[in-house]
């Protein structure tokens, strides 16, 4: 196996992160190929923490890390992100650190653009981060945006900005908030320039090489497979292809490049921000979840919603996603329920149904119909052997995989890197 593909399969926050990070032990390079910092990941190594947004989870082990093309990139957030590693002891050099020439520039007004739309839509607000990301993803698509490349050239800048801030600020204007001027903005760029043009590097070619000489490559999604704009529960959705066919297009590498897809899971369901989320729970048992899954968004601090594993929109993940296998995260947040429900099919208006409907009206009325199965007293955290979770958890996982169709690969049972099980092997 040469490369790996992570991804969420559900709405973020699986603990991606984390697997990167375990797998990234035998890895040589990983990879981010869409999304921006709206990613928060937390990796626990021997007790110590390690918070990630931009940056890719294989920097915590120095292994070469690239930020590719579909990432939209804010300066400023990765030159912080760097400072607060080096205050962690870990030292970035653009001998680890590679950014694409192409990624398109998150800058102060695509910020305010997403605040100040978000503040506008009322209770119709998508939840975003406000960290500038659909602003940026459309500038991309509609020809306006700025790359990090174009920082070198003044005069193709000069032009650039201009379309870029007529934009903006006409948008600005309109929905009541203040405009950004040139001088600020360039000023803003030439200072975050000398700091990231370092970093800026000819990643076509340094992939085309790496898999050349049969590197292990780790491509690394963030977000997950409900919030793709295509696939997920739009418009509550954030403005990136999060599915693994996006690796290529955002890394400058070919369609096959991905090697094994794995999607990311947890043993439940969770969705930070508005939207659709048929399992969601307000009882009891979601605030059971809440509290020891500590559901927290890293990114933002909002608490997170709480519900059952959803085995149909995990198919639809897998389906949309093309995925070889999952990875069950947080098993042992579910350790002391008496009883653990599974979503099998919903209920709508009156029929049955057993697959993901894109219509937004029918997501919102979807009624999921259970499984209950029974749970265990015991507890799982730090298990490291399938064979040594209690039976219940065996059997809930073997029910999982009946329901979606591929193999459960990996199971997490802590938060921390080793306690991590493997049941496929997917190294060889
Ligand atoms: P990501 O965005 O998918 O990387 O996930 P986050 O890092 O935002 O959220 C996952 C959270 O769950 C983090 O705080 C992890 O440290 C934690 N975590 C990961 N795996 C496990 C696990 O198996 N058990 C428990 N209890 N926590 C876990
Ligand atoms: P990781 O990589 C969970 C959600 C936001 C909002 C929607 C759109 O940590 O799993 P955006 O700022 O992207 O325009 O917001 O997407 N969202 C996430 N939810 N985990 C994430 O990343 C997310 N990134 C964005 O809450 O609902
Ligand atoms: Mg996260």
């Amino acid at each position: 196996m040469s490369s790996i593909t992570i991804v969420g399969a559900q709405w973020g926050d699986e603990g991606k992160g984390k697997i990167v990070d375990w797998l990234a032990s035998k890895a040589d390079i990983v990879v981010r190929f869409q999304g921006g910092h709206n990613a928060g990941h937390t990796l626990v190594v021997e007790g110590k923490s390690y918070k990630l947004s931009l940056l890719p989870s294989g920097i915590v082990r120095q292994k070469t890390s690239i930020i590719g093309n579909g990432v939209v990139l804010d300066p400023q957030a990765l030159l912080k992100e760097i400072a607060r590693f080096r205050d962690q002891n870990i030292h970035i050099t653009p001998e680890i650190l590679k950014v694409a020439e192409n990624c398109p520039l998150i800058l102060p007004s695509h910020v305010a653009l997403d605040q100040a739309r978000e503040r506008a839509r009322g209770d119709k607000k998508i939840g975003t981060t406000g960290r500038g990301i659909g602003p940026a993803y459309e500038d991309k698509v509609a020809r306006r945006a700025i790359r990090l490349c174009d920082l070198l050239e003044s005069k193709t800048l000069n032009w650039r900005l201009d379309e870029l801030l007529f934009h903006h600020n006409a948008l600005l204007t309109s929905l009541g908030e203040k405009n950004f001027t040139k001088e600020d903005t360039l000023r803003y760029i030439n200072e975050v320039a000398t700091q990231i043009l370092p970093f800026m590097a000819p990643i076509p070619e340094l992939m085309a090489q790496y898999i050349h000489e049969n590197k292990f490559i780790l491509f690394e999604g963030a977000q997950a497979i409900m919030l793709d704009v295509d696939h997920g529960t739009y418009p509550f959705v954030t403005s990136s292809n999060t599915v693994p066919s996006q690796t290529g297009i955002g890394s400058g590498t070919g369609p096959r490049s991905g090697g094994y897809i794995l999607g990311i899971a947890k043993a439940y369901t969770t969705r930070v921000g508005e939207g659709p989320f048929p399992t969601e729970l307000f009882d009891e048992d979601g605030q059971y979840l809440g509290k020891k899954g500590c559901e927290f968004g890293t990114v933002t601090g909002r608490p997170r919603r709480c519900g059952w594993f959803d085995s149909i929109l995990v198919k639809h993940a897998v389906q949309v996603g093309g995925l070889d296998g999952l990875a069950l995260m947080k098993l042992d947040v579910l350790d002391g329920l008496t009883e653990i429900k599974i979503a099998t099919g919903y209920e709508l208006d009156g029929a049955v149904l057993h697959r993901f409907p894109y219509n937004l009206e029918a997501q919102k009325r979807l009624k999921p119909i259970y499984e209950t199965l029974p749970g265990w007293s015991e507890s799982t955290y730090g298990i490291r052997l399938r064979s040594e979770l209690p039976v219940a958890a065996q059997r809930y996982i073997e029910r999982i995989e009946a329901l979606i169709g591929v193999p459960i690969s990996i199971i997490s049972t802590s938060p921390e890197r080793e306690d991590t099980i493997m049941s496929v092997n997917l190294w060889s």
